[in-house]
Formats: structure tokens, sequence, C-alpha cells
């Protein structure tokens, strides 16, 4: 019998309209452009600001673009996985309200938290899906709306993030294309750097959190740039080698877009041109588990069939990786 490979066959993302420039974010704390440029490298992110609208709407947006520009049917759907650290609510989970918003009626649904990582465990968990041979159309969404936990008072994490989402079908195929190898990892130790502090179960929301602000993203950014620069690249560099990749034969490098510095980091460490790097750091800042799917969306165009592609991504757990994909088509499905 053939081997049954995990080829991605469509990409749908979604940006919401609202951009919050630098000058925007420079009245509201003690900071300016230049500063966020040099040290962060974004120029604008898109926030979601309609009010009653969560993480499931960015995903409902990217996920029926990716519907039709794959012309799935929605009785085909067998599996909705949404990686995500900001859930519409902490239960149910926002695939299941997204599987409720695209009218799939034959698929079973769950979110994954993996924070700024999350998208690249669930090509995992997908690939695996498939290659039971169980599953044949997969919906995978990297979703969030970092503004809904960011703290606009704090000028060390609000430049950073923005709202979006992206999507993927995954679907089988007996090509010698797909997701091909993964090396994901995760420490635990990372807790204290990167985390919220309330809202779980260990501290429950009360006056006392919310007077203290414990309901916002906390980083203490400097560690969390070490780890990231460090774990990023020797990942990236250790699954290049496992597959025999050469710097000439990798063609795109997908990083998360959390620094420019990062990005610039892995780029030096694996030896290849910033010209492959996908990066759009610049017009979406963060989010979270939608910045590597939405670097596929945002350069579908470049893409051709056979491209070895790298992803890697470094967030709050610790969790970090690398998955090595061989891509499935030429260009930009259109919409
Ligand atoms: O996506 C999940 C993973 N997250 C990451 O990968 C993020 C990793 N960390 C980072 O990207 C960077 O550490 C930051 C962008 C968060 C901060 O940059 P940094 O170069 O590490 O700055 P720092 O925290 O070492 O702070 C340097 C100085 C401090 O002033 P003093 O103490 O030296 O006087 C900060 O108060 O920069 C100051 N500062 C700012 N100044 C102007 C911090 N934020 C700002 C700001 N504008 N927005």
């Amino acid at each position: 019998m053939d081997k049954i490979n995990a080829v991605i066959t469509g990409v749908g993302g979604y940006i919401p309209d609202y951009i919050l420039t630098n000058d925007e974010i420079s009245k509201m704390v003690d900071t300016n452009d230049e500063w966020i440029m040099t040290r962060i490298g974004v120029k604008e992110r898109h926030i979601l600001n309609e009010e009653g609208l969560g993480t499931s709407y960015l995903a409902r947006k990217a996920a029926k673009q990716l519907m039709k520009k794959t012309g799935a049917n929605p009785d085909d759907i067998d599996l909705v996985v949404v990686a995500t650290t900001t859930p519409d609510y902490p239960f149910p989970s926002t695939a299941s309200i997204l599987c409720d918003k695209l009218g799939l009626k034959n698929a079973f649904a769950f979110d994954l938290q993996a924070a700024c990582s999350g998208f690249l465990y669930l090509m995992e968990v997908a690939a695996n899906f498939i290659r039971s041979g169980r599953y044949k159309k997969i919906i995978i969404v990297g979703a969030d709306k970092m503004s809904s936990i960011v703290d606009y008072t704090d000028r060390a994490t609000c430049p950073i993030f923005g709202d979006g989402a992206a999507a993927f079908m995954v679907e089988p195929t007996t090509e010698d294309v797909g997701i091909m190898d993964s090396i994901l990892r995760t420490d635990g130790k990372g807790l204290p750097f990167l985390h919220m502090k309330a809202g779980g179960s260990v501290c429950p929301a009360s006056d006392f959190t919310v007077y203290n602000k414990m309901h916002y993203l906390h980083q203490e950014g400097r560690t969390v740039f070490k780890y990231a620069v460090s774990n990023m690249s020797d990942v990236s560099a250790a699954i290049a080698e496992k597959n025999g990749l050469t710097k000439d034969s990798i063609d795109w490098i997908v990083p998360h877009q959390a620094n420019i510095r990062i990005i610039e980091a892995v780029a030096h460490r694996m030896e290849v041109p910033m010209e492959k790097m996908l990066v759009d750091i610049q017009r979406f800042g963060n989010t979270s588990a939608g910045t590597l799917p939405l670097c596929i969306w945002d350069f579908e165009d470049k893409l051709k069939k056979g491209d070895n592609i790298i992803f890697t991504a470094f967030g709050a757990g610790f969790t970090w990786g690398a998955v090595y994909v061989k891509w499935g088509y030429d260009g930009k499905k259109e919409s």
C-alpha cells in the first residue's frame, strides 16, 4: 500500500479592518515609532474592535475563505481544530462554535492550547489524523484576539501584539509532498516568564484579580527573547539536518512573527538570506497562533509545488519546535 502523506491543499485568512499604528500607541504609553521598529519591527497591527466579537469570528472568516478557495463541501469536513490562547469562552471550545457557524454536520472539533506554538503543534496533530487513514478533510485554524489580553498601559507588551486568523485544509495524498517531519518540544519551566496570572483554576477571577490587572498577558521579555532565539535556531537547524536540507535547498522559512531580531537571528544561524524568510510582522505584529498560517496566506502567490518550507515558533510554556513541509500546489488559489 502507498504511504499516505498529509498535504496542505489551501489557505484562508482574515485580518480585521481597524489598524492600530505606532503613532497611536505612542499616545497611550511612553514609546515611539523608532523604538518599536528597531526593537520589535512592528509598524502596525490590526485589532478586532467591534464589541461582542471574539476569536471565533476571526476563525470563521478565515475558514469560510478557505472553504471557498478549496471548493470544500461542508458535509465532507471530518475534523476542525483551533489553536488559540484567547478562546471565546473558557468553555465550550472555540472550535465547537466555529463548527456551528460553518454549518458542519459530520465533523468533531476541539481546541489546542500551545500558545504561540499552537499552529506548529497543530500541523503535526492534523498530519497524524490524516496518516491514520480515517480522516480525509481537516480544517486547522490558528486564531487569536490578542487585544483581549493585552494591557494597553504596559509599553513592554502592547506594541507587540495584533489580532488575526488563518486556516489550512489538510488532506491525504500519495504524492511526495505535505507535512513531512516535525521536532516539537515543551519545557514547563517557562511558566513564570510568560503567562496570565489569573482566570484559571489556580487563581479564579475576583475583584482582587481584576483590580491588580492579573487578566493580562505577563511577559519577561528579555528572558523569553533569549530562549526564543536559541531554541528556534537550534530546532530549525536540527530539522534541516535530519531531512538533508541545506541552505540552498530550503526555499522558505516561516518563523513565528514575535520580533524581527529573533527572525534575523534564525536566518543568520540557518545561513539563509532574509529573502527566504517570510516576514509580515511589520503589518500584522504578533498574532500568536495566527502568525504561521497568516504568513502562508500572505505569501501564497510565491509558493510552488515541491518547495521546501521550514516552519518554526516559540511561545509560552515554553513550547517550541519546527515542522518541515513540502508545499503541495503552485501559486495562489482564488476565492
Ligand atoms: O510570542 C511569544 C514569544 N515572545 C517573544 O518572543 C518576545 C520576546 N521578547 C522581545 O521581543 C523583547 O524582549 C521585547 C520587545 C519584549 C523587549 O525588547 P528588549 O530589547 O528585550 O527590551 P528590554 O525589555 O530589555 O528593555 C530595554 C529598555 C528598558 O528600559 P531601561 O530599563 O533600560 O531604562 C525598557 O523599559 O527599553 C524600555 N522599553 C521601552 N522603551 C520604549 C520597553 N518597552 C519599551 C517601549 N518603548 N515600548
